[in-house]
């Protein structure tokens, strides 16, 4: 057995496939800086960064996890340069295209979270065909949030309800209001390239995830890191603020 072989078998060994994060969400971060080491073009970290994700979730499926969110465009990335969120939307309009045949014939349901308002409408056209061929999929979950804020979504939330005319509200109401209303938060929560904050990322959902930020950029962020993640992942101790039984 060749040596890469050996040692992404030893990987999966490490797994307890009963104890698996149902949720993992990912904030994709450091494809300029991976670019800008090999001398490139910020753009050419954001193409491979695509690359990656689509490793990521293909493994994570064949893994057997049921929910994986992206974190691919959020509402402060339109402060960078014209150029730079012209070539992110280009590879996301790509990206979405490629895999929307693919996607209505699996099992996988696919969702998109963040305001479509600043969205192109084309892009917007296939998110909502996909959503809608794949809303009563079951096998695996797809999430992406573009142009998405955790503070925004609370604040869209808090509209609705105010529109509702609720005169109370309790945490079970309120998660019907958000945008992930129909998936549950996050167990893992994976930030690349070692910065460790949250950038507006599912605030509320990740009160009680566990976060795991490898040094890696997401360009090199594959399989084998995916299960590196997992692994430190069961290794947590999760006690909700209870104590050890
Ligand atoms: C993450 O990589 C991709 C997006 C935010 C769209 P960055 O573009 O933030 O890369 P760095 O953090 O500048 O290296
Ligand atoms: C967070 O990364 C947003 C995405 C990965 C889409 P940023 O690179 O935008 O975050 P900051 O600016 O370093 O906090
Ligand atoms: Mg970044």
């Amino acid at each position: 057995m060749r040596l890469k072989e050996k040692i992404k078998e030893n990987l999966q060994d490490q797994i307890d496939f009963n104890r698996l994060p149902a949720h993992i969400a990912l904030i994709m971060d450091g494809n300029g800086r991976w670019a800008k080491q090999k001398g490139r073009l910020r753009t050419y970290g954001h193409k491979i960064g695509a690359e990656s994700l689509t490793a990521v979730v293909r493994h994570a499926k064949k893994l057997g996890v049921k929910t994986i969110s992206f974190f691919a465009f959020s509402t402060e990335n339109w402060n960078r340069p014209k150029d730079e969120v012209d070539e992110i939307f280009r590879i996301v309009r790509k990206l979405i295209k490629d895999k929307k045949n693919s996607l209505i014939d699996s099992e996988t349901k696919f969702m998109v979270i963040g305001e479509r308002d600043r969205l192109d409408p084309d892009i917007v056209k296939d998110i909502e065909e996909i959503e809608e061929q794949t809303k009563d999929h079951t096998g695996f979950t797809i999430n992406i949030a573009l142009n998405y804020g955790g503070r925004g979504e609370i604040i869209a939330a808090v509209n609705k309800i105010l529109a509702d005319k609720l005169e109370s509200i309790d945490e079970p109401t309120f998660r019907k209001y958000l945008q992930t209303a129909s998936i549950p938060d996050p167990d893992l929560l994976i930030r690349t390239s070692g910065e460790q904050r949250l950038s507006n990322f599912m605030m509320y959902q990740c009160a009680y995830t566990e976060l795991y930020f490898p040094k890696v950029h997401w360009p090199d962020f594959r399989e084998k890191e995916l299960e590196e993640a997992i692994i430190a992942y069961q290794k947590r101790d999760r006690r909700f603020g209870a104590i050890k039984g």
